[in-house]
């Protein structure tokens, strides 16, 4: 076999509706969830792509998520409303909660949620480009399974932490920062394990709390948040927003979204927007925004780099290439797909490459 194919994003897409059809989830909301998953393939964001299929359909499957709940807003103040996820599908209470969040925020300029009893959310862009193609500011965050250890400590207990934010803009769609807390995904250190190959140090410690490079040991101790005690402080912030706000989960004892298909996550979310529009006209702050931008993209390049990227504009262009020639998928990928049209009886044709 070869070792990858290229599909184009609607027939992944066709093929996550179908299976998410065989577990239960079906209509709008569904197809909702099976855009995030394959935009984050064509953004090039593989990690939170197709690949987690399986375990999402599982957990559908096991009724470990409730695909029937309806989120509730349980405080309203207006330009704040507490939601309860109601362990509903993470992307469709982001969806209900951003939708909210823009409602308000057109009547009063803005409007911030925090959100509990919430799953997996997938990638915070998909969140924060939607608000951001409305005008509107908007920021999402996410407390996750501990596997990040504070500065000075050597145990996992902070989550990955992602936290998103994208900013309207005319020449560039918008600025979209979507990023984990920690200096990498733990999936890099599990990989290198499997492929007996060295991690550069920084990446993670071993169970002492010393830096290694040996991923078995790194396995054992705990991966490092991204620039030091300034990522551990902004990765305690998205912890305390997400988790002591909402009454949801600390990220040590929120439940695995890959082992544990019993209990609730109960994660925790915290998200909002900011309706530019009733501060100054939208093209006027987009035009602005397009300055700053164009002065980065124009500045000098360090030897040896070709091109200055924005935040989100890899991804961007990934989605623009996507689009035009297709997603690539690794032969693993594709043989699980196979099986797994094979286990819920989808036919496995749908999977037709380019
Ligand atoms: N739901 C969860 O629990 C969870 C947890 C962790 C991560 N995630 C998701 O995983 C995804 C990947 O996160 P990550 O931290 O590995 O992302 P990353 O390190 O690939 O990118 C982080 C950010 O840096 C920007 N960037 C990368 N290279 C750049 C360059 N050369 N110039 C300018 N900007 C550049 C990207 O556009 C992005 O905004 C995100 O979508 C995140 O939301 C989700």
């Amino acid at each position: 076999m070869m070792n990858s194919m290229r599909f184009k994003p609607e027939t992944l897409r066709k093929f996550t509706v179908e299976i998410l059809d065989k577990a239960g989830y079906r209509g709008e909301e569904a197809k909702i969830f099976a855009d995030s998953l394959i935009m984050a393939n064509e953004s090039g964001v593989d990690s939170h792509g197709i690949t987690r299929l399986r375990t999402y359909a599982e957990r559908i499957r096991h009724g470990v998520v409730d695909i029937h709940a309806e989120p509730e807003i349980v405080n309203d103040a207006d330009t704040f409303i507490m939601v309860d996820s109601r362990n509903g599908m993470g992307v469709a209470t982001c969806r209900w909660t951003i939708d909210r969040c823009i409602e308000r925020a057109k009547k009063h300029g803005s409007c911030f949620a925090a959100v509990r009893n919430g799953n997996h959310f997938g990638t915070g862009a998909f969140h924060t480009m939607y608000g951001a193609e409305q005008g509107m500011l908007t920021i999402a965050m996410s407390n996750s399974s501990a596997c990040v250890a504070p500065t000075g400590g050597r145990t996992a207990i902070l989550g990955t932490n992602p936290m998103s934010i994208a900013i309207p803009s005319e020449k560039y769609g918008a600025m979209i920062l979507d990023m984990a807390t920690c200096t990498v995904a733990q999936g890099k250190v599990i990989l290198a394990n499997k492929e007996g190959n060295k991690i550069p140090f920084g990446w993670a410690i071993d169970e002492k709390g010393n830096p290694t490079d040996d991923p078995a040991a790194a396995l054992k101790g705990a991966m490092l948040p991204f620039g030091g005690p300034k990522g551990y402080g902004i990765s305690l912030i998205i912890e305390i927003l997400c988790s002591a706000l909402t009454g949801a989960y600390m990220s040590p004892d929120t439940k695995s979204f890959w082992r544990d298909f019993e209990n609730p996550q109960g994660l925790g979310f915290f998200m909002g927007v900011l309706d530019i529009s009733k501060i100054l006209p939208l093209d006027e702050f987009k035009k602005r925004t397009d300055e700053i931008l164009d002065r980065i993209k124009n500045s000098p390049k360090a030897e040896g780099v070709s091109e200055i990227f924005i935040p989100g504009e890899i991804e961007q262009r990934n989605r623009k290439l996507a689009n035009e020639s297709g997603i690539e998928l690794g032969s693993n990928v594709y043989s699980e797909l196979v099986a797994l049209a094979n286990e819920y009886g989808v036919s496995a044709d749908i999977l037709k490459p380019m």
